[in-house]
C-alpha cells in the first residue's frame, strides 16, 4: 500500500505544479516607476593646467589713493534741498564772505552801508561777518583792515547801541589767521588767493555743509556706499564756539563763544548743543522755523528729531521741553 501512495502524490504534485505554472505564464503586468538615482560616481582624474591669463589692473596704492574732494554746498542741495533751505538762512555759511567790488549779498536782516574810513569796495576782499552783529574787513592783500573806524556794529537791542564803526586793533598790522573757524576744509599751508595776508588755504569760505559732514565727493558718487560723518557731540561745536570768556572792550562784544561757557556748569553738562540746537537752522535771523513741540510731528516738519522749542520759549518752559525730550 505504501508502494501505491506515492505516485498518487507525485501526480498531485505534478498537477499542482502544472497548474501554478499555467498560472503565471499570463500577460506581463504595467512597468513600475522609475527608482531613485544611484549615488553619484567618483570624480574623473583632473586635467592638464592651462595658459596663464593676462595681467588684471594694478590696485591702488597708499600714494594714489584719492581723498574725499570738498565739493559745496549746492552741490549737496541738489539732494538734500530741504536741509540746505534752512542752512543757508542761517551764520554759518556768511562768517566770510568773498566782495567783487560791491557790498556782498549776506542772508539775514543786516545790509553793509559803511564802510571803515577811506576803504572803497574796490580794496576789499572779503566780508568777515556782517550777519549777526559785526563785520570786519579783508583788503586786497589779505590783511584784516585795522584802524579807529574799522569794524562795523550793527544795532544791538542787547547792548542798547545803534549801528556804527567803532575800532578795531589801531595801529596793528593783522594777518587773516581766522580761517580755521571760518572756512571750509582749511589747511594752514600756503595762502588764499595768493594773498599774502591770507594764513593758509580752503576749499570754500563760510562754514558749510562739509565743515562738519567732511568732504563729500565721495557721497555724492555713491550716496548708499559713501555715508558722510554725523557727529552730534558738542565737541563738534566747541571746536569752533570755544568755552572761553566773553571779550568785551569798548561797550562792544568784541569776540564770543555763544553762551556756552554760562550755560554749562550745572546739569546742562549732561547736554548736547544739538539737543537744543538744530544745526542747520540757527536761531540769530531772518526768524528760524518754530519747532514748538518735540517727537514725530517736529520730525515730520523739519526733518530733525531733536528739536524741542519755539525760539521764544521762557527759560523754565524751555527747560521742561527739554526734559520731555530726553526722556
Ligand atoms: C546724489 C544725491 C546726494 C547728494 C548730492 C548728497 N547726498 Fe547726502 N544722502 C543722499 C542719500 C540717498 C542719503 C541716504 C543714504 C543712506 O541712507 O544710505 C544721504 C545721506 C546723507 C546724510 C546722513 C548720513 C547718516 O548717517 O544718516 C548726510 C549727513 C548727508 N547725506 C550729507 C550730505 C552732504 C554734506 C552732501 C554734500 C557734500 C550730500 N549729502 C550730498 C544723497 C545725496
Ligand atoms: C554746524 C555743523 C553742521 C552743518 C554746517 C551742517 N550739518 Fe548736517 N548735521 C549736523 C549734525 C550735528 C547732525 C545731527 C543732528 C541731530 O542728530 O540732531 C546733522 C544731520 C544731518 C543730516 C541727517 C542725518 C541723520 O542721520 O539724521 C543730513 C542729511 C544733513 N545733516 C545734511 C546737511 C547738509 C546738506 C548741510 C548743508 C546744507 C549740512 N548738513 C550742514 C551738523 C551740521
Ligand atoms: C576758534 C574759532 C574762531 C576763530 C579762530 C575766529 N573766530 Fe570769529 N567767530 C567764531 C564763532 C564761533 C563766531 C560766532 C559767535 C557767536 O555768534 O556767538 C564768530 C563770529 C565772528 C564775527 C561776527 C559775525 C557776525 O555775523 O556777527 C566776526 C566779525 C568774527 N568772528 C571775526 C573774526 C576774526 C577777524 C578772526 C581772526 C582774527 C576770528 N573771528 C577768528 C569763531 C572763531
Ligand atoms: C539748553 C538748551 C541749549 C543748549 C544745550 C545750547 N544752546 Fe545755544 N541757544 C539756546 C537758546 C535758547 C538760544 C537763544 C535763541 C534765541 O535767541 O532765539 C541759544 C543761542 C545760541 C547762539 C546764538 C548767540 C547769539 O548770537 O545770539 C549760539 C552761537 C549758540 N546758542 C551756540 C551753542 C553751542 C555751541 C552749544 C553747545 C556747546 C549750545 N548753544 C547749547 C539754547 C541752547
Ligand atoms: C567750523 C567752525 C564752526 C563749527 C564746527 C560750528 N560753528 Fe556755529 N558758528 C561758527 C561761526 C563762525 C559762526 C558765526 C556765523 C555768522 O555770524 O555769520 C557760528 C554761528 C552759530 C550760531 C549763531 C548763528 C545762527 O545762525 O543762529 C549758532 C546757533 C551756531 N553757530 C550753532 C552751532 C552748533 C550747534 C554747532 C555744532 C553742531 C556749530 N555751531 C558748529 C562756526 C562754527
Amino acid at each position: 500500500m505504501k508502494a501505491g501512495r506515492s505516485p498518487v502524490l507525485i501526480l498531485t504534485i505534478l498537477v499542482m505544479t502544472m497548474l501554478a505554472l499555467a498560472a503565471c505564464s499570463g500577460r506581463p503586468g504595467p512597468v513600475g516607476p522609475q527608482g531613485e538615482p544611484g549615488p553619484q560616481g567618483p570624480p574623473g582624474p583632473t586635467g592638464a593646467t592651462g595658459a596663464t591669463g593676462a595681467r588684471g589692473p594694478a590696485g591702488q596704492d597708499g600714494a594714489s589713493f584719492i581723498p574725499a574732494q570738498f565739493v559745496g554746498s549746492l552741490t549737496c542741495a541738489e539732494c538734500h534741498q530741504d536741509y540746505y533751505d534752512r542752512f543757508i538762512a542761517s551764520g554759518h555759511p556768511w562768517i566770510l564772505n568773498p566782495v567783487d567790488d560791491a557790498a556782498p549779498a549776506i542772508a539775514g536782516n543786516r545790509a553793509i552801508r559803511t564802510l571803515p574810513e577811506g576803504l572803497e569796495w574796490a580794496n576789499v576782499a572779503y566780508v568777515v561777518g556782517g550777519y549777526n552783529w559785526k563785520a570786519n574787513f579783508v583788503d586786497k592783500a589779505g590783511m584784516l583792515v585795522t584802524g579807529e573806524t574799522a569794524q562795523l556794529n550793527f544795532a544791538n537791542r542787547l547792548l542798547q547801541t545803534s549801528e556804527g564803526l567803532v575800532p578795531y586793533h589801531p595801529g596793528e598790522e593783522l594777518p587773516y589767521d581766522c580761517g580755521a573757524c571760518h572756512t571750509t576744509g582749511y589747511s594752514t599751508q600756503g595762502n588764499q588767493d595768493g594773498r599774502a595776508g591770507m594764513v593758509g588755504t580752503f576749499a570754500f569760505p563760510g562754514v558749510q555743509c562739509e565743515a562738519c559732514h567732511g568732504a563729500g565727493s565721495l557721497h555724492v558718487n555713491d550716496p548708499h556706499a559713501f555715508t558722510p560723518q554725523v557727529d552730534r557731540d558738542r565737541q563738534e561745536c566747541t571746536s569752533c564756539h570755544m568755552t572761553g570768556d566773553l571779550v568785551v572792550a569798548d561797550g562792544f562784544i568784541q569776540h564770543t563763544d555763544g553762551h556756552y561757557g554760562d550755560l554749562f556748569p550745572g546739569k546742562h553738562a549732561a547736554l548736547d548743543c544739538v539737543d537744543c540746537h538744530d544745526p542747520h537752522a540757527g536761531v540769530v535771523a531772518p526768524a528760524p522755523p518754530a519747532r514748538a513741540t518735540c517727537g514725530p510731528p517736529a520730525r515730520a516738519a523739519t526733518g530733525s528729531s531733536r528739536w524741542c522749542r519755539s525760539p521764544s520759549t521762557t527759560a523754565s518752559a524751555w527747560s521742561a521741553s527739554i526734559a520731555t525730550c530726553r526722556s
